[in-house]
């Protein structure tokens, strides 16, 4: 089965845990790109609207008809589901792969329940294999790479690329993150970090896996 087969599988089963006439928190990225065509076939007319964390996830669920409302509407929701670029197995992720992450940390935070989907490949012992997205307001840029640096990491600038938020990205190779809440915590202390990618502090609930076997779950312990 391909990468893709996988996501398709662990969308597929994520639609099942969305309830009619209910208002949901969409991400971004590929995986969810299959969420949300098959939210728009199942579902249809029954999915009375969505909080979208992009502008790309906003644009693909407008032309399915599934109404996008901005998250001050719709205040607190019941479900998020979203991608990740890597979980632990206590679902602490690393998101961001796709430069969304600062609205995809504020509608995890807004919904009582988050759903991760994903293919296999992303379920990890020890986060940091993928490079740390981390948001910066662009004058802000080389003081948070120093900080970075002394923090262990090799931070690079995501060239050419400006966040939804009209923000710069950096991506931090060479961290081995054995304590995430410590270091999602240090990150966002640094002047000029509009986000971190590490979502430790709110992780995922349940992480759905697409597997050569079929579906596997995941519960946060
Ligand atoms: C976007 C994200 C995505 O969820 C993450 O990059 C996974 O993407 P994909 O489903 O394409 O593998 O965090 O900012």
């Amino acid at each position: 089965m391909t990468a893709e087969d996988k996501k398709r599988l662990a969308a597929e089963a994520a639609v099942d845990y969305v309830k009619a006439d209910s208002i949901i928190g969409v991400g971004t990225g590929s995986t969810v790109n299959h969420f949300i065509d098959l939210l728009a076939r199942k579902m249809g007319r029954d999915i009375r609207a969505a909080v979208s964390s992009s502008e790309a996830s906003s644009e693909r669920m407008i032309a399915h008809g599934i109404k996008v409302v901005d998250l001050n509407q719709a205040g607190s929701l019941d479900l998020y589901v979203d991608g990740a670029d890597e979980s632990n197995s206590s679902l602490q992720l690393i998101k961001g792969g796709g430069g969304a992450l600062t609205r995809e940390k504020i509608v995890a935070a807004a919904s009582r329940e988050f759903i991760c989907i994903a293919d296999d490949s992303k379920l990890v012992d020890t986060l940091g294999s993928f490079p740390l997205p981390v948001e910066v307001i662009p004058m802000a840029r080389e003081l948070v790479v120093t900080e970075l640096r002394e923090l262990g990491g090799d931070p690079r600038l995501r060239d050419g690329f400006v966040s939804d938020n009209g923000n710069q990205i950096l991506d931090v190779h060479g961290l081995q993150i054995d304590d995430a809440l410590s270091l999602e915590t240090r990150i966002n202390q640094v002047a000029g970090v509009v986000c971190v990618g590490l979502f430790a502090h709110r992780p995922a609930n349940l992480l759905i896996l697409g597997t050569d076997q079929g579906i596997e779950t995941l519960k946060a312990k």
